[in-house]
């Protein structure tokens, strides 16, 4: 048992299939690559997870507990945080003030439900920022303002906000969208070095980026997981190759 299953899940828009028949099992600690070219479902599987979606017809567990109908910030808090959709940067105030904010969010969730426990103590808070803008590289900015940052560095900036919350489950929706090749691996390497211990589900259209990235890969066409396993088995395969416009991706 995986700590994410997806059991035959169908999503319909209208007369278009976009998910058909979709089984997934993610486990626990792995990176899992969910890859395909535009408009094969990868968008609005990742909707099915968060909560912004909900299937016509399966299931999806995380962790035990069905994820279906139960709200985004729900979601969030049973632990699984959706990078580089973030909550919003605010451009006014520190790098280490906007990692404390989801800090702050997180432990007030749980102070409500367990109103007999304290609230951590701001300085807590403070500690756990820094050592997650450590462990993202940006600890000797961290009284810089975010108004003044690089892209690269908001990426880490947006990784520890979501590292911050200590979630089980990161999903990653396209990563490096839009980067440029040097980006593009400052991204990789980011994402090879933090939260090792977290599993993460990537979603992504660039086969490079996740080959060095993933244990396991699912391919995605037309709503369809035509192929899944460790990125080797996948390179080679001709269905994927096909897929991928007859292998000009690859
Ligand atoms: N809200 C929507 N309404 C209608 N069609 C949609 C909607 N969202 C996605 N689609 C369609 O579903 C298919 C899968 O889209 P999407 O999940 O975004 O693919 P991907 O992320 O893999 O590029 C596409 O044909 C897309 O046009
Ligand atoms: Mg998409």
């Amino acid at each position: 048992m995986g700590i994410l299953e997806v059991s035959n899940v169908n999503k319909a828009f209208g007369g278009l299939k976009a998910l058909n028949e979709v089984n997934l099992s993610v486990e626990e600690g792995t990176v899992h690559a969910i890859i395909g070219p535009n408009g094969a479902g990868k968008s609005t599987l990742l909707n099915c997870f968060v909560g912004r979606l909900i299937p016509d017809t399966g299931s999806v567990m995380f962790d035990g507990r069905s994820l279906l109908g139960i709200k985004p910030h729900q979601i969030n808090q049973a632990g699984v945080a959706r990078v580089f959709q973030t909550p919003e940067i605010f451009t006014e105030l520190t790098i280490l003030e906007n990692v404390m904010i989801p800090a702050f969010a997180k432990y007030d969730g749980a102070f409500r439900i367990n109103a007999w426990q304290s609230v951590a103590s701001r300085g807590e808070i403070r500690d756990k920022a820094e050592s997650v803008l450590s462990e993202v590289g940006l600890i000797e900015e961290k009284d810089g303002l975010v108004s003044s940052m690089s892209r690269g560095d908001k990426r880490r900036l947006e990784m520890a906000m979501c590292l911050v919350q200590d979630p089980k489950l990161l999903l990653l929706d396209e990563p490096t969208a839009g980067m440029s090749r040097a980006d593009t691996n400052n991204t990789v390497d980011l994402l090879q070095r933090v939260g090792t211990n977290i599993t993460k589900v990537v979603i992504e259209h660039d086969m490079h980026v996740v080959f060095s990235l993933a244990d396991y890969i699912t391919v995605l066409a037309q709503g369809t997981p035509i192929a899944g396993g460790k990125p080797a088995d996948i390179k080679g395969n001709p269905k994927v190759q096909e897929a991928y416009l007859g292998g000009s991706h690859l």
